[in-house]
Formats: C-alpha cells, structure tokens, sequence
C-alpha cells in the first residue's frame, strides 16, 4: 500500500541517544582493534606480539555490537515500519538494514568460522563494511530529513 502523506520520521531522544552512544563505542573499538593490530606490537619473549590492549578493544566490540543490535531492532517496529510504508528513504533505508544484517553474519562468522584460510577474507570483509557504516548512515539521515523538508517544506 502506497500511502502519500509525508510523515515525521526522526527518532526520539532516547532513541537518538542510545544509538549514538552504543554506534561510536562500536565503531572506535573496531578502529582501535585495527590501529593496534596493524601499526602496534609489543616485545616479547617469543618475539613481537600483539600489544594487550588489543584483545580489550575486541572484548568492548563484541559488547557495544551486543547493544548496537537491541538498538536497531528496536528501530523495526517504529522507523523502519513506518517510512517503509510511507515510501520514504527506501534505498538508503534498505542499505542500512542489510549492512546491519551483513555486519552481523560476518562478525558471527568471524567467532566460529575463522579458518586459517578463511578468516583473513572474513575480517577484511566485515572491517571494510564497518568502516563505510558510518558515511552510509550520515548520508541515511541527510537523505531522509532532505525528503521530508522538500516534502513538507518544514525544518
Ligand atoms: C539499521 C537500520 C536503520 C538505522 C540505524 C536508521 C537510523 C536513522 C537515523 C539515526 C535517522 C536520523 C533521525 C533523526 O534525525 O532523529 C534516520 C532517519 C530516517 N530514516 Fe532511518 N534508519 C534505519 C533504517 C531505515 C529504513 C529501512 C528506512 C525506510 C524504509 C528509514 C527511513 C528513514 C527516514 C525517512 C528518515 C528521515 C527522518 C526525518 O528526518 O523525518 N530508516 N534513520
Ligand atoms: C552491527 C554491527 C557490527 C557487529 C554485529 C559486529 C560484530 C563483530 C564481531 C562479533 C566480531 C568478532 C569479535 C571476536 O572475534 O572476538 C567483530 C570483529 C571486528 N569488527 Fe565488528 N561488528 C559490527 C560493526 C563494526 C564496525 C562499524 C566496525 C568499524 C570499524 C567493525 C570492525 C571490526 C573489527 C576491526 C573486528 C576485528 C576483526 C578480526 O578479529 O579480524 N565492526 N565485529
């Protein structure tokens, strides 16, 4: 069903400030992992070793993915329901769910899947995705609030 009028679809404050927190914790924790992991090493007994840092920045990541998670299905019943119905911000709106959802199986892939072989192409792949997450989301929500202004012609 096609409905045609432009509906408000910014998120509350709680709502706005919970993704936020829990998307910068996520996204710095995955750039620190990467900084400590290709430009950081430490001596050890049995040679150069990862700095001890390094595993903390992951332990963080895992949780903050954990949040990030609660947090966009909390967004399916509401924003996505709504502007899916409303025709509004689609693409760029389908972009982030199936960044989300592919952010997901890989970062599920790399606990249980990580070959030898494998876990190189699976890291790459899931860090690439991350880090194109944040322009993909700026440009979600300038999208979105420019459909609505030249929609309703409101702020
Ligand atoms: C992982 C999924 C998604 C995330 C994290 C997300 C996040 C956001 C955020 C943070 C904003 C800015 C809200 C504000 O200014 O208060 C926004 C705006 C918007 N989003 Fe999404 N979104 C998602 C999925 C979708 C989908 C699937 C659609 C459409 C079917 C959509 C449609 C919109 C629209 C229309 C706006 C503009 C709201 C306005 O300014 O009136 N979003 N989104
Ligand atoms: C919904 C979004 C995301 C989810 C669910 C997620 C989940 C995960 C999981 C489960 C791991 C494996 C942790 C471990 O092996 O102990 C991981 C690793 C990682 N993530 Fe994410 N992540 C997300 C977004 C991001 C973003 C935005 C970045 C941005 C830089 C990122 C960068 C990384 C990096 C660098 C690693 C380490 C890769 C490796 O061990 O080889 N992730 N992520």
């Amino acid at each position: 069903m096609h409905k045609k009028r432009t509906i408000d679809n910014r998120l509350g404050p709680l709502h706005r400030r919970w993704l936020t927190i829990s998307f910068a914790i996520l996204f710095l924790s995955g750039l620190l992992w990467l900084g400590f992991h290709y430009f950081v090493a430490v001596k050890t007994n049995f040679g150069e070793g990862p700095h001890p840092l390094q595993q903390w920045w992951l332990k963080l990541h895992g949780l903050a993915a954990m949040a990030t998670l609660v947090i966009v299905g909390s967004l399916l019943p509401g924003h996505v329901r709504k502007a899916w119905q409303h025709h509004q911000n689609r693409l760029s709106g389908g972009t982030m769910v199936a960044l989300a959802a592919s952010l997901t199986l890989t970062g599920y892939a790399l606990y249980y899947f990580g070959g030898e072989a494998s876990r190189p192409i699976i890291s790459a792949t899931h860090w690439v995705m991350g880090i194109a997450a944040l322009p993909l989301l700026i440009a979600h929500i300038i999208s979105g609030r420019r459909t609505r202004q030249r929609q309703t012609g409101k702020l």
